[in-house]
């Protein structure tokens, strides 16, 4: 009798062990709820660039307003030659670098294109499209399978063709519309970022 029930003991040490060693069937759900706390979740997943280039800080304030309300990393583009004050001047030495695709030469830039999902491009109009530093940036960095929003301002004239000529320059990406604003109605624009960020689903 004694000995019976020791080899009953045995039969169930010897069961619970096999149990032990193959996890009973958790591994798998314990391996899976692992990779479920290592994924991180959409919003998580979703980093934010706001990259611009401003002259005159029109553009800048956009992209300020942007930042504040969906958070992300802020970068501003300089060029290594400052553009003279002057707008006539401006214009003279923009003409070749927007006509003939003259770079404009940038200064070193922090952040790596390749760490973003989404990518907010900032630029003031010139001459009908994307200011040339813009231009620069986006031909110096490779947006394949980025989701672009571009914004701008302008003196009057709109966003022009911008979009579509950064769409042109980036066929690999996917270039969502943007939002325009007067340079010199920036202040009261801030309302129509925040309803436009939440129109796409982007702000709070
Ligand atoms: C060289 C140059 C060219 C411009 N070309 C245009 C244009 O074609 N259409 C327009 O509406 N505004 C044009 N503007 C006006 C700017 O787009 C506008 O002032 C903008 O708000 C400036 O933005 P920022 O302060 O970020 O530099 C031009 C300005 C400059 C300096």
């Amino acid at each position: 009798m004694v000995g019976l029930m020791k080899r009953c003991v045995a039969v169930v040490m010897v069961a619970l062990l096999l149990c032990l060693l193959s996890g009973c069937g958790m591994g798998t759900s314990f391996c899976a709820s692992k990779q479920d706390e290592q994924r991180p979740s959409a919003d998580t997943a979703r980093k934010i660039l706001i990259v611009y280039y401003s002259r005159s800080g029109d553009t800048r304030e956009l992209a300020q307003v942007i930042q504040e309300n969906v958070g992300g990393d802020l970068l501003e583009l300089q060029t290594v030659e400052p553009y003279p004050k002057e707008d006539e001047k401006i214009a003279e030495q923009a003409k070749p670098e927007i006509t003939q695709g003259i770079k404009a030469i940038l200064k070193p830039i922090i952040y790596d294109v390749k760490d973003y999902d989404l990518i907010f491009v900032g630029y003031p109009i010139w001459r009908g499209t994307i200011a040339p530093p813009v231009t620069s940036f986006l031909i110096q960095n490779d947006f394949t399978n980025k989701t672009l929003i571009p914004f701008c301002t302008h003196g009057g004239n709109g966003e022009v063709n911008s979009v579509s000529d950064i769409q042109k320059l980036l066929p690999r990406a996917l270039v969502l519309n943007g939002f325009a604003a007067n340079g010199s109605n920036v202040e009261n624009e801030k309302q129509n970022i925040i309803n436009w960020l939440s129109k796409i689903q982007i702000g709070e």
